[in-house]
């Protein structure tokens, strides 16, 4: 830890809105309805390091269950980190409570998957959009209320009268629209957006994903976008970090993450991704990864790819946890042999899918279900 993490507080340049450093989210996995034992741990983030500069767009992306929407929900503290750090600006969001706190997340909003399910179907659009401006006392008036909610309809592309509609009137596309303009309501800084457009029709998505850049560039926001889908982190995203089992393994632009991406993680994930011309689509490298994602609540030691990685080597791979280390000006990747296999040193050679037990949670024990699977502060 260096001497300013320990002072509580960060390196960072002015630039840089939003830091986050080694954070872990671990929930308690539970035994016993009497005794409610701790039997292990899902390692949902388990050591996440990086950046979200102001006014760029930073996109997650990674396989179902890596992290994504936990390390969203972990900064802006709708769940509690484990331990490490996230600041916003300079201040130390652990530090935060209760008035503090409540203050702090006017300017860090979240953007959910399904839009149904995230707007009160009971409530009209108007009292949804009125909440949370009278929540932050940005309710001053009638009249003013009214033009603010009108000015943000037309920025969403949504008719004055929407406000008298209920969420299940409108289409998939539109409801994603009422929850972008009530994360706008209160004019944040920050929005985390998690998967925004994974529950819409493919020809909708793109409506939604330019909307979302308009709409950064009117109100000068930050984009935190969450998505498994590389293709729509690709399009929106100045940067992108790729998560794996709870840790970030590359991290670059979004342009030198798709012309040569360092980690076999990345490489698979960008084999799978289909590309418009043949001739290209015919000659590109495919990557099989063997076998199911590990389980974060026992994922493997060393390299946590090294079940999967066709490229896995005799030493370190299965001993040795790789650091997210720079391998180029603003790259960063963790892998050990990242140089051997970009100079073509070393070769993938088949990989055999490994069964990975659950230890000491044998499939017959009664494990308490995951709403009483608490979230705690170690
Ligand atoms: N409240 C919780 N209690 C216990 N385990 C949880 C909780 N929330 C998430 N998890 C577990 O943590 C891991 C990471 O989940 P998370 O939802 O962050 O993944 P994700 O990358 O967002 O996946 P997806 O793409 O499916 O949304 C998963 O194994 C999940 O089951
Ligand atoms: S460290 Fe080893 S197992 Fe991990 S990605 Fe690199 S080569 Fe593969
Ligand atoms: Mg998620």
């Amino acid at each position: 830890m260096t001497t300013a993490e320990s002072a509580g507080t960060q390196e960072s340049t002015v630039d840089t809105l939003v830091s986050i450093q080694d954070l872990k989210v671990h929930f308690p996995i539970k035994r016993g309805v009497v005794l409610d034992r701790t039997v292990g741990y899902v390692y949902a983030v388990d050591g996440v390091t990086l950046e979200v500069k102001r006014g760029e767009t930073y996109g997650l992306v990674g396989e179902s269950g890596c992290g994504k929407t936990t390390l969203g929900r972990g900064l802006l503290r709708l769940v509690e980190p484990t331990s490490g750090h996230a600041w916003f600006e300079d201040v130390d969001l652990a530090t935060l409570k209760g008035e503090r706190l409540r203050k702090m997340r006017r300017r860090m909003q979240m953007v959910f998957q399904d839009p149904l399910s995230s707007l009160d179907p009971r409530q009209s659009v108007e009292s949804i959009l009125v909440e949370g401006m009278r929540a932050h006392d940005l309710d001053k008036s009638k009249e003013s209320t009214r033009r603010r909610l009108l000015e943000l309809l037309d920025a969403v592309g949504l008719p004055s009268t929407s406000l008298r509609k209920y969420p299940h009137e409108f289409s998939g596309g539109q409801r994603q629209r009422i929850g972008i303009a009530r994360a706008l309501t209160v004019e944040p800084d920050l929005i985390v957006a998690d998967e925004p457009v994974s529950a819409l029709d493919v020809s909708v998505q793109a409506q939604v994903i330019n909307l979302l850049e308009d709409l950064q560039n009117e109100f000068g926001l930050t984009y935190l976008v969450i998505a498994h889908d590389l293709a729509v982190v690709r399009h929106i995203s100045d940067r992108v970090g790729v998560m794996y089992l709870g840790g970030l393994v590359e991290e670059a632009t979004s342009d030198a993450l798709y012309a040569e991406p360092l980690h076999p993680y990345t490489r698979a994930l960008l084999s799978a991704v289909p590309v418009p011309d043949p001739e290209v689509e015919d000659a590109r490298e495919r990557i099989l990864l063997a076998g199911d994602l590990p389980s974060p609540a026992n994922p493997p030691t060393g390299c946590r790819f090294h079940t999967r990685c066709p490229w896995k080597q005799e030493e370190l791979c299965d001993t040795d946890r790789p650091e997210l280390r720079e391998f180029r000006p603003g790259h960063r990747v963790a892998c050990h042999y990242a140089e051997d296999i970009l100079a073509g040193r070393i070769q993938p050679h088949e990989v055999r899918a490994e069964l990975v037990e659950e230890h000491g949670i044998s499939p017959d024990m009664p494990l308490v279900g995951p709403a009483s699977v608490t979230e705690v502060l170690e």
